[in-house]
Formats: C-alpha cells, sequence, structure tokens
C-alpha cells in the first residue's frame, strides 16, 4: 500500500478584516455590474481605483470565471491580488459562487500560500454563501494523490471576508463531503475494492455520527444477494453490502440512497477492451456519492430520517466468474438471465434496491455509472433522470437546477419493457442491443423497487472526466452530491 497524499486541511476563517490587513493574496471577486464592488468601495483609494482603471482599459475583465492577478511589491497589504470575474447579477448563483471560488484558489495553487483573504462574499446574495467556501475546499483536491513532488498545493489558511460563521461550517461540511467522495473514486482500484471500501465508509460514518452495518460474504448468502454474489464470483476480492443509517426525522419512513459499487468493472467474460477499461476505478462513484451525501447529512444534523446503501463487488474475470446463460435468483425471487456480464451494475443494484425496500422508504433514489448510452445520449456533463414517479423526479431536477447541476430525463414508456423480458428468466439483463441502452438498463432496475416512488440517476457521464478545467481537476467530479443534499432540505 502505497502512501497518498494527505487530505487538504486548510484552515477557514470568517474574517471582517479589510486590505491593510495581513495576508499574502487577496482573492477579490469583480463584477461586471457595480453592485457588488461594496468591497472595494470600503477598503481605500488605491485598489479600487487600480481595478477600475484596469477594467475600463480591458487590461482586467470581471466576465464570469476570468481570472487576472495583479502584484504589488511594496506595500503593507498582500503582494498578489487575483481579481476573479463573476459576471453580472444574474450570473451570480450558487453554482458560480462555488465555480469563481475553485477557479480562483486553483489559480494560485502552484505555489505554496500562508494566509489567502476571499472577499467575495460582497458579490454574491448571503445565501449562497456557504458555496463560496464549498468551493474552495473543493479545490483543494485533486487526483494527482500519488505524485511523490506534489504540484499544487494548499494554502494554509483561508479567511473568508463577510461570510459568516454558519456559512463557513455548512461550506466545510459540503466541501469535506465531497472531498471524501471524489477521494473514494480517485484512488486505485487495488486501494478501493469492496471489503476496504467498506472499511473506509466505515471510517467516514463513525467521524460523522452515522450508525453503519457491513454486510459481508456470508451475510450476503445468508440473506439471498445472490445478484451481488454473482457479479463478485470472478473475483478474489468478496463482495460488500453497506447501509448507514441517518436518524434525524423521529417516525417517518426513510429517505433511501443507493449506489451502484462497482470497485473495478473489467467487464467480466465479456470483457472490455483496454481503452474503455482505463477509468473503471470510476465505476463505485454511485456508492462514493451516497457516501458523501450521508456524511453531509449526518453532519448538517438533517431533520430528516435518511438510509444509504451501497451495493459493492469487483467485476473481474476468472474460472469463478459468472457467465453468460448464467441464470440467477435475486433477492426478491425474480429471476435474471445473464446475457452480458459487462452489465453488470443493475446486476448488482437489482439486490441492493430490493435490500433498501425492506425499510419501506418514501423515496429510492439511485445513483449509477451505469451505461455508455446514457453518455451517447446526453453528453458527458449530463446525469440522466429514470423515474416512475414524475413528482419524485421533479423535485430532484428543481433541487439540481438550483445547484447548477445539469440534468435531463429519459422517457419510461411501457414500449420498452419487453425489450428486457428473458425467454429463460423473468428478465434478461441487456435490451435491444444499443438502442435506448441507458432506458433499459433503468427497466430493468424498475423491477426491484415495487411500487415504492423511485428515481435513478445515470452518473457515468458527469462523475468522472477526462480533462481540467479551471475551476476543477479532471477525475471524479462529486457531482449531484449538492443536488441531492439541498433536495434532502427541502
Ligand atoms: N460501468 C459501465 C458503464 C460506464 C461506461 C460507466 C463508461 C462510465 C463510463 C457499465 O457497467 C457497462 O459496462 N455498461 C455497458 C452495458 C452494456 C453491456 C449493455 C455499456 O454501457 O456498454
Ligand atoms: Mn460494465
Ligand atoms: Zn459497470
Amino acid at each position: 500500500m502505497i502512501p497518498s497524499q494527505p487530505f487538504p486541511s486548510p484552515k477557514l476563517e470568517s474574517s471582517t478584516s479589510s486590505l491593510e490587513s495581513s495576508s499574502d493574496v487577496l482573492i477579490l471577486g469583480v463584477c461586471e455590474d457595480d453592485d457588488g464592488n461594496a468591497y472595494l468601495d470600503s477598503n481605500g483609494d488605491l485598489p479600487k481605483r487600480l481595478v477600475e482603471h484596469l477594467t475600463q482599459r480591458k487590461l482586467i475583465s470581471a466576465k464570469l470565471g476570468e481570472v487576472n492577478k495583479l502584484v504589488f511589491p511594496n506595500t503593507d497589504g498582500p503582494s498578489l491580488i487575483v481579481c476573479i470575474g463573476v459576471g453580472k447579477t444574474s450570473d451570480r448563483t450558487r453554482d458560480h459562487a462555488f465555480d469563481s471560488a475553485a477557479t480562483a484558489v486553483r489559480s494560485i495553487n502552484a505555489e505554496a500560500q500562508g494566509v489567502v483573504d476571499i472577499a467575495l462574499a460582497n458579490c454574491f446574495a448571503e445565501e449562497t454563501h456557504d458555496s463560496i467556501v464549498a468551493g474552495i475546499l473543493n479545490a483543494c483536491e485533486n487526483q494527482s494523490i500519488y505524485q511523490t513532488t506534489p504540484k499544487e498545493f494548499v494554502p494554509e489558511t483561508l479567511r473568508f471576508i463577510g461570510v459568516g460563521h454558519q456559512a463557513i461550517e455548512r461550506g466545510r461540511i459540503i466541501g469535506e463531503a465531497m472531498i471524501h467522495l471524489r477521494r473514494l473514486v480517485n484512488e486505485p482500484p487495488s486501494e478501493v475494492y469492496p471489503e476496504s471500501f467498506a472499511v473506509k465508509a466505515t471510517e467516514i460514518a463513525k467521524a460523522s455520527g452515522l450508525a453503519i452495518e457491513v454486510w459481508d460474504e456470508n451475510r450476503l448468502e445468508t440473506e439471498g444477494c445472490r445478484a451481488i454474489l454473482a457479479v463478485g464470483a470472478g473475483s478474489s476480492k468478496p463482495p460488500r453490502l453497506v447501509i448507514m443509517r441517518h436518524q434525524g426525522g423521529g417516525a417517518e419512513p426513510p429517505l433511501a440512497f443507493v449506489g451502484k459499487g462497482v470497485t473495478f468493472d473489467s467487464g467480466g467474460l465479456s470483457l472490455k477492451p483496454s481503452d474503455s477499461m482505463a477509468d473503471m476505478k470510476c465505476d463505485m462513484a454511485g456508492a462514493a456519492t451516497v457516501v458523501g451525501l450521508m456524511h453531509a447529512i449526518s453532519r448538517l444534523g438533517i431533520k430528516r430520517n435518511v438510509i444509504g446503501i451501497c451495493g459493492l463487488a469487483e467485476n473481474m474475470v476468472s474460472g469463478t466468474s459468472y457467465k453468460l446463460g448464467d441464470v440467477i435468483e435475486t433477492r426478491s425471487g425474480k429471476t435474471i438471465e445473464i446475457l452480458n456480464t459487462d452489465a453488470e451494475g443493475r446486476v448488482v443494484l437489482a439486490d441492493t434496491l430490493n435490500v433498501a425496500n425492506d425499510s419501506k422508504p418514501s423515496a429510492i433514489i439511485d445513483l449509477a455509472t451505469l451505461t455508455g448510452a446514457c453518455m451517447v445520449a446526453l453528453g458527458t456533463e449530463v446525469a440522466g433522470l429514470m423515474t416512475n414517479n414524475q413528482t419524485l423526479c421533479d423535485s430532484v431536477r428543481d433541487a439540481a437546477g438550483k445547484e447548477g447541476e445539469p440534468v435531463w430525463q429519459l422517457p419510461m414508456f411501457e414500449l420498452y419493457d419487453e425489450k428486457v423480458k428473458s425467454k429463460v428468466a423473468d428478465i434478461k439483463n441487456v435490451g435491444e442491443g444499443r438502442w435506448g441502452g441507458a432506458i433499459t438498463a433503468a427497466k430493468f432496475l424498475e423491477n426491484f423497487v415495487d411500487a415504492t416512488p423511485w428515481l435513478h440517476i445515470d452518473i457515468a457521464g458527469p462523475s468522472f472526466v477526462d480533462s481540467a478545467r479551471p475551476h476543477r481537476d479532471a477525475g471524479a467530479t462529486g457531482v449531484m452530491l449538492r443536488s441531492l443534499l439541498r433536495w434532502v432540505e427541502t
């Protein structure tokens, strides 16, 4: 086991201080319309005039996401000012607060920094301030966790000017939850396998006061989780199932989150080519999202009952692998015919959803890197929504809209049902070739939730990305955590 980079742990402070104070860097939001530049108004003539002159001459820009750096060699204040454009008033949403803050701190991460003051709060409405904190903290985590000489540095202290303590605490919790989630995904598959995922989830759960239960292979056997066991059968690493519980809502039925946790997807006997396999450590992003989300829910003390369930298996090739033509009696009693071992996520979820249903939840939301077909349909940045309950789907879509995470619903017409019917068993684990692959996968899942309101979120595209952008590194993104947190809270 090689040690990876420690978790970023900058000091986060609330501050009312001004430009004259002792900081090494000032991150300064620059607004395209005047109204948000109050920080400059109240902080002496020089920076205000400077920023105004430079903006007028188009030497720096207030356009959303633009970064310009000013160096001050001979002052008592910060020697570096990072101007981050935050655009017009209408641009200043929660996601833009998150992204602008992230972009600014990422622009100075090539060097170690001492105290960084962040003057962004003036530009953004108070209800977005936690997002500034979460965005900055999350941006301190990168995928380069195994580089022996770090290329990115985390500032020692982050001082948020004009952000209250509550917003700092909330931002800290959301940022840390996203870091946990992304670290779980970014760690290599030999480090994160079903058993070690369960151990890491247990540590995270303990730290946040969640109750947690882990089912090992024996318990999975006695519980009749034959579908999870089948997917894991080819691996030397046995499967697990993790159940986390947050009790904040008295006697109400719980909300259930279910995550696909295929810690590595080789495709099994329906082996993937190397190019498609290269990123398949990310195939547990759904389960990691559930862990991160439960952590945040517990630490925020949300007054709801919530359970989080992760179905964990490694999909490998060996003499003991599950096979094409196999028929499995799932925990629910329904039988499934395996016609492609690479359609393993739905097989794992069949049992995991069934376990979730035991708790008689008022709603089930599953998160899964389920299909390449969803990426073909929606591209790499948009999560697919499929549901048996339009009200539930609408409420999650609204929450995602408010957090600025793009989602799009795909239809679940009855006409798709026959495409997963099997001649041998009740259903088969593939649809009609490639056609409508995201939907036929969801149709398969629908068989395991009975009448419970259910939403399936296919995050194959947005959960793990190839290239870095100014506001985020490549690798795991932490997508949907913020949206689902908001959904739980409303
Ligand atoms: N884990 C993959 C889906 C995936 C693809 C996630 C790309 C992230 C990026 C899933 O298990 C899979 O292999 N799905 C197959 C299903 C097919 C065999 C019916 C697919 O999408 O090709
Ligand atoms: Mn697969
Ligand atoms: Zn998979």
